[in-house]
């Protein structure tokens, strides 16, 4: 007898709190990060992009116009000119002030407090970031889990090359054929996937590569039942006041 899909039990995942604690605070600053590590999560998810100066920033858009006060593309403005903008008060005057974080200050301000997804922006169109950053983590020795991930497969392919030790994993938003799930496994080993194209089949086969499965991004109450009785491995949230009180952490 098939036990039904309402019956399955739910199972327990990492919790990763999606450009920090982004319901709270302003998404990717060191408020959202430090209200996620309050809250517990396991993980943060950030977003990273080049500035004019090539330093790593961590900002979500390519532009500034939406999170900060000021208005021009990243890759226009060097860290100087970044630094000036407030990216607290579009989100509540009581954030008034908060900075775009460098990649390295969140690096220290988090470890040993919590893991780290990091997301490379567009990695493909701003030359030198994956090098970058896999200089940037291949000297940097945390005491945290470390993980990145993007949609661009070579870039990914060539992070994993340069950083071996880092994991490293695909973001999807179509479907993977077996055929490329299996190659893929070459240099990653986790799939961060949009939650509408999990299935438990999908979940099963991954396993057998030894993949680790991440949904995003989830922010209702019975999307969570839904992940965890799909048994995803971690999940990317969005909004943590609705995170219920009878999730299972790991
Ligand atoms: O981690 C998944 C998610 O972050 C991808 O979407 O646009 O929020 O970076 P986005
Ligand atoms: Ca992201």
């Amino acid at each position: 007898m098939t036990i039904s899909y309402f019956f399955q039990p739910l199972m327990p995942f990492q919790s990763i709190a999606h450009r920090g604690a982004s319901a709270l605070a302003p998404e990717n600053t060191l408020a959202s990060f430090e209200k996620a590590i309050e809250l517990g999560f396991d993980y943060i998810e950030l977003d990273v992009r080049l500035s004019k100066d090539k330093q790593l920033v961590v900002i979500h858009d390519a532009n500034v116009l939406r999170t900060t006060d000021g208005e021009g593309l990243i890759e226009d403005l060097t860290v100087k000119e970044l630094k000036k903008l407030d990216a607290g008060s579009w989100f509540s005057p009581a954030f008034a002030g908060e900075k775009i974080p460098l990649l390295n200050e969140v690096l220290k301000e988090v470890s040993g407090k919590t893991g780290i997804i990091i997301e490379m922006k567009s990695p493909e169109n701003q030359p030198g970031m994956t090098e970058i950053l896999a200089d940037m983590l291949n000297s940097y020795k945390p005491d945290n889990q470390i993980k990145v991930q993007s949609f661009h497969i070579n870039e990914i392919k060539k992070f994993h090359q340069l950083a071996p030790e880092i994991p490293a994993g695909l973001l999807l938003s179509k479907h993977l054929d077996l055929f490329h799930l299996a190659s893929y496994r070459d240099f990653a080993s986790f799939l961060s996937v949009h939650h509408l194209l999990l299935s438990k089949s999908f979940i099963n086969q991954a396993e057998l590569f030894g993949y680790e499965i991440y949904s995003w991004t989830i922010s209702k109450q019975y999307q969570f039942a839904d992940m965890q009785r799909l048994g995803v491995h971690g999940i990317i949230s969005d909004d943590e006041k609705r995170i219920p009180d009878s999730i299972i952490y790991v």
